[in-house]
């Protein structure tokens, strides 16, 4: 039975950026009333990789359904929503445009407000639903398969990207070595998996680190060294360990992050380290990095793995805070492909 409007507000989020169809119901930022995800990975997984055209045309089969499900799931009807919120980007255009089409209409059809989100700004928030006391300011590693960015988290909706990748994104770099070594897609938690049985310092991949004072990110040259490797051996007729390229390959991945990371924290002098995207579900990186903000005095924040890859109840978490501040997008939001962090809504 759908419940009567009460004292909270209760955000409906979309989220179609790449090839998870995803609809949630979010109380006050902070607590998940349902969260629908369907994931299309089984039918990218024969490509190799996300398919922008198919992921498109899932999103439109899915999209109703999974909102009904997700309002359904949280037991309130439409007429109990405070407002709708929807990822406009960055993400693949063809995707966003399902979601944000279909959060359009709703919103236009009952006459509520459109809440637009970045979808980053969205992988942070997922630390909110997971941590009800974590407030700004901190510091947030986000890395997912298209973002690395290292982000001071001044407030709500004030953001400073501190570094960035300038080539490959972190989860790019696990999906390409993975496909390199015939383990399939998503490659993250497949690399994750081989990691666990192998050793971490058998091969010595490049750590990239600019000596400018840059806490930017570099991993195609890591991508590169592990081909290097796997070619080399091949022709030699040497025997390879799939465990320990993985664990090699993860390690030097994880040894950058963290040091990047660390670094940004004593720079802005925070003594809170938050984790966001879907690396942040690796469990090395998570270990490692709550090593190093012990030896710091900091504390250690990551979502469970559901919200560390894409998701709709972070979108809604960081609507909440963008509505209560009255940030309300217009309904000619369109898809913003290659959104930067820090454009307010609409
Ligand atoms: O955040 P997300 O779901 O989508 C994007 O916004 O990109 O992140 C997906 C990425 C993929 O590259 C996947 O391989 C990576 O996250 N990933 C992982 C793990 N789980 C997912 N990478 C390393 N270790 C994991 N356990
Ligand atoms: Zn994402």
């Amino acid at each position: 039975m759908a419940e009567t409007k009460a004292e909270k507000i209760l955000i409906l989020a979309v989220e179609t950026s790449c090839d998870e169809t995803s609809a949630a119901v979010v109380e006050n930022g902070r607590k998940i009333r349902s969260n629908i995800i369907s994931s299309q990975i089984d039918i990218h997984q024969k490509f190799g990789g996300v398919v922008p055209e198919i992921a498109s045309r899932k999103h439109v089969e899915l999209i109703i359904p999974v909102m009904e499900q997700a309002l359904e799931e949280a037991s309130v009807g439409l007429d109990s929503i405070d407002a709708i919120a929807v990822t406009y980007g960055p993400g693949l255009a063809g995707a966003l445009l399902v979601g944000l089409s279909a959060a359009k209409a709703l919103a236009f059809a009952t006459g509520k407000p459109l809440v637009g989100v970045h979808h980053i700004e969205g992988h942070i928030a997922a630390n909110y639903l997971e941590h009800e006391t974590l407030e700004p300011p901190f510091v947030c590693l986000v890395v997912s398969g298209g973002h690395s960015h290292i982000v001071y988290v001044e407030d709500y909706d004030r953001f400073e990207v501190m570094g960035q990748t300038r080539d490959d994104a972190a989860g790019e770099a696990f999906d390409k070595t993975a496909r390199a070594l015939g383990l399939g897609y998503p490659g993250g938690p497949l690399i994750d998996a081989q990691a666990r049985k192998g050793d971490p310092f058998a091969i010595d991949f490049p750590r990239v680190y600019f000596n400018d004072g840059s806490l930017d990110f570099s991993f195609s040259g890591l991508k590169t060294a592990v081909l290097n490797y796997l070619n080399s051996n091949a022709q030699k007729g040497a025997e390879i360990s799939i465990p320990d390229v993985c664990a090699s390959f993860q390690q030097a991945v994880v040894d950058v992050l963290v040091h990047n990371t660390i670094r940004a924290a004593e720079q802005r002098g925070v003594r809170q380290i938050a984790l966001a995207g879907g690396v942040a579900a690796n469990s090395h990186l998570r270990n490692s990095m709550k090593e190093a903000a012990e030896k710091i005095g900091a504390e250690m924040f990551y979502p469970r793995p559901l919200l560390c890859t894409d998701n709709a109840a972070m979108i809604g978490a960081a609507a909440y805070y963008g509505y209560i501040r009255g940030k309300v997008s217009g309904l000619d939001l369109n898809a913003a492909a290659s959104l930067k962090l820090g454009t307010t809504c609409g």
